[in-house]
């Protein structure tokens, strides 16, 4: 039976992800527990600490499917939000309460999710705590993310903060992501096994929506246009699911600011990489000749070579761009994009969300209280593809975890620690992997990507200290590599093919946290598992009580 249209559909984000127990393609999933398990409210982001001075703002969205919009000439259905494609800007500032309410005109369940965004306090719903930066959202059920659905969230600085360089002249989101004209079906191919373990055939990037310059089926490209001797911030996110881009601009540099909520040393780069779920914002001077430039945006994959290019438009310019686009690294260059990984940097002294430095937080001297090792593969069992964590690909109960955590301690629903978190298991299962994490306990994770492919990888709930990355394996030897004087701090970390990231994280928020790939096929393919921080004081001003109108769900259907 489907769902009501013009309601409300708006879920635990960690939990109600989890109710598809395989996540078939769009259009032929079961339906039959899911709807139970949805819960009608509004999302409230707020972010809070002290409420004065804070602002409310209130957003009325209605999602849809849009064929008119064609981003590649073709007809698909395209999520919009209010018509638009990408979405809305969410336009804030630190401690402003934003309020949601989300209209699912599709024809199936819809979640959204805010990436980067921390859940504070309140792990039940989505909420934001004391935070600043660039971020995006996205929906996270159903391989929707690869038809939409998406757009920026800002969260500027309260002006009483001072902001570590001087303020631009203007601002830009540019939401950046490869891109298919027929994601669906893509899906069930890689499910289905008929795709193997390679990339899907990503035909084209877009930038904010929009095709290449110059395209073949005359689509408009993005332009943005700034003036001559101003600095402009660029907000630059991979909205893609798979495909990790070079970013570049004509004659221009380009100096790195911030990732994901965090003030990084500044930086000059001619290119930069970002990862799928990663999010920088670069200010960029416009000291060139009046004319216009190309903004290239390159697949770093070494066998798909697809670019997004956009223009850097001059005011009062009346020539079109030219000459060669810019080249970057050549996509085999992985040492390139890892010593410009590592030369990303921590600004301990800059204040961020409060005032004080974002260096309150030295990992020099912390004491790690749990290693997770957590070896990234694939397996194919019966022909279909499986993506793994540790030989474990995920099993999405019919319950949501945190209710079942809530109501029985899991019990009937997931079985605690009971995958190895540091090794492989024996044997490649399918299970629902729920590891114990230590209340205010530091943990190093350590990924370690067995395979050939870029891998991505995020924390709900959480920070990543980036303390290292490398080519091969990783052993503790590696350690004497880490960067614990001023490593930044991240909502996703990439994976290099056959390498390792290692990160520490500090479990200061009580929840049920979803650790996954943000890869898309490798999440919806099982590459997932979930943290259990448990503080049993009950505390409110630690992890407030379920809302009020918790729906009993799964196996807790009926009860009350
Ligand atoms: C770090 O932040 C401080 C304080 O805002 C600023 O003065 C300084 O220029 C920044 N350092 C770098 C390397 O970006
Ligand atoms: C635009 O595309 C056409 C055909 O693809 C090509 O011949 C032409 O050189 C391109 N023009 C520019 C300015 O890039
Ligand atoms: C972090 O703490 C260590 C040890 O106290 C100190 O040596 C280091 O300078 C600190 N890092 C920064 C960036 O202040
Ligand atoms: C690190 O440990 C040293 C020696 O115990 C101590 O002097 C220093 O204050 C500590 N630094 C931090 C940032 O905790
Ligand atoms: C869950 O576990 C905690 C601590 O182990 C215990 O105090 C609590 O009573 C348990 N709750 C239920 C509903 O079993």
């Amino acid at each position: 039976m489907p769902l009501r249209k013009k309601d409300i559909y708006l879920g635990l984000i960690n939990q109600i992800t989890r109710l598809m127990t395989e996540r078939p393609p769009a259009g032929a999933m079961s339906r039959g527990g899911l709807q139970q398990c949805f819960v009608a409210i509004s999302f409230l982001l707020s972010l809070l600490s002290s409420p004065t001075q804070a602002a409310n703002i209130f957003l009325d969205w209605n999602v849809a499917f849009d064929r008119t919009i064609k981003p590649v000439g073709e007809d698909q259905p395209v999520i919009t939000i209010n018509g638009m494609f990408p979405g809305p800007l969410i336009d804030s500032t630190t401690n402003d309460e934003i309020y949601v309410n989300i209209f699912n005109n599709l024809d199936e369940p819809f979640l959204m999710t805010w990436n980067g965004i921390e859940q504070r306090l309140n792990s039940w719903q989505d909420g934001v705590k004391d935070q600043i930066g660039s971020f995006f959202y996205f929906p996270s059920i159903n391989f929707h993310k690869a038809a939409g659905g998406f757009g920026p969230i800002r969260v500027n600085n309260r002006q009483v903060i001072h902001v570590p360089f001087d303020k631009p002249e203007g601002e830009f989101d540019l939401l950046i992501g490869d891109w298919n004209s027929s994601p669906f079906k893509l899906t069930r191919t890689f499910i289905t096994g008929i795709a193997g373990i390679g990339p899907v055939t990503h035909e084209y990037m877009l930038i904010n929506g929009k095709g290449p310059y110059n395209n073949s089926w005359g689509g408009q490209h993005e332009s943005i246009e700034v003036e001559q001797g101003k600095t402009y911030r660029l907000r630059i996110s991979n909205v893609g699911t798979e495909l990790s881009f070079n970013l570049r601009i004509q004659n221009h540099q380009m100096i790195l600011v911030e990732t994901e909520g965090s003030y990084t040393q500044k930086i000059t780069f001619d290119s930069l990489d970002v990862h799928v779920g990663q999010s920088y914002s670069v200010l960029v001077t416009a000291n060139k000749p009046v004319s216009e430039y190309f903004i290239v945006a390159a697949s770093t994959h070494p066998s798909l070579d697809i670019s997004g290019v956009a223009v850097l438009k001059y005011k009062y310019s009346t020539t079109q761009p030219s000459g060669p686009l810019p080249v970057g690294p050549p996509p085999s260059d992985k040492d390139f994009s890892i010593s410009q990984a590592k030369a990303i940097r921590w600004n301990m002294t800059a204040g961020a969300a409060r005032p004080n430095p974002q260096g309150t937080f030295n990992v020099t001297n912390v004491t790690i209280s749990q290693i997770f090792i957590l070896h990234s593969s694939y397996a194919r069992i019966n022909r279909r593809n499986h993506f793994t964590v540790n030989n474990v690909y995920y099993f999405t109960p019919s319950t949501p975890l945190k209710l079942a955590d809530f109501i029985a301690n899991g019990t009937g629903v997931y079985q605690l620690d009971k995958f190895p978190v540091n090794s492989n298991n024996a044997e490649v299962i399918q299970g629902t992997f729920v590891a114990s994490g230590i209340h205010k306990g530091w943990a190093e994770i350590v990924f370690f990507n067995e395979l050939d492919e870029m891998n991505s990888w995020h924390f709900d709930g959480f920070g990543f200290y980036v303390v290292g990355l490398g080519n091969g394996e990783w052993s503790s030897a590696a350690r004497e590599t880490y960067n614990l004087f001023d490593p930044v701090v991240r909502s996703t970390i990439q994976v290099y093919p056959g390498g390792w990231s290692a990160v520490y994280v500090y479990l200061d928020n009580p929840g049920m946290w979803n650790l996954r790939s943000q890869i898309l096929k490798n999440w919806y393919l099982g590459q997932e598992l979930y943290v259990r921080v448990y503080d049993a004081d009950p505390d409110p001003a630690k992890e407030r009580p379920p809302p009020g109108n918790l729906l009993h769900c799964g196996i807790f259907d009926g009860q009350i």
